[in-house]
């Protein structure tokens, strides 16, 4: 089985899953990795070059792959976990841990910079993405809320759940 990682931007899902990864011996993944990798290209400039539907095409085919995956922690990117087919191929690949982060958080902790969905919003735009996504997180098999707490704290929670 796996363990699998979603929710939004900044919630510190690729740290958390290195930290699993470490102290639990797994493997890791993290899709977005996976989607540069397959297409040559860095996140900002998919975007950029052949946009947010092309993006998606490749993250659902990377999805789809990862049922033949085991004994990982697979990190997902922010809008992974939000399609009906991703969602259900995710659920069958391992175990889905919904990191919550309060929006507080999640404008300290996100890097904009590289993150081309936020880049250039404000708080009100990202607001607004993050509670249209909260719905589908919350059907991820189990939720943790991260305010204030470390990597290491979080990785031991999902550790214990999954062990
Ligand atoms: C996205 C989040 C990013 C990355 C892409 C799209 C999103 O991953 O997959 O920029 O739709 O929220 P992170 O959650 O690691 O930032």
């Amino acid at each position: 089985m796996n363990i699998i990682l979603v929710g939004f931007s900044g919630a510190g899902k690729t740290t958390v899953g290195r930290e699993i990864s470490k102290l639990a011996n797994m493997g890791f993944i993290d899709t977005d990795t996976l989607i540069e990798r397959r297409s040559g290209l860095i996140i900002q400039d998919i975007f950029k070059y052949y946009g947010q539907r092309y993006f998606r095409y490749v993250e659902k085919e990377i999805i789809n792959e990862l049922r033949f995956t085991k004994n990982k922690v697979i990190s997902t990117g922010g809008g992974a976990f939000i399609s009906k087919n991703n969602i259900e191929n995710l659920k069958a690949t391992g175990v889905v841990f919904f990191l919550n982060a309060s929006m507080d958080t999640i404008l300290r902790e996100g890097t904009p910079a590289n993150r081309p969905l936020l880049v250039n919003e404000d708080r009100i735009m990202i607001e607004k993405l993050y509670n249209s996504r909260m719905p589908f997180y919350k059907k991820a098999d189990y939720e943790l809320y991260i305010d204030n707490k470390t990597p290491y704290t979080i990785a031991k929670e999902i550790i214990n759940i999954f062990c």
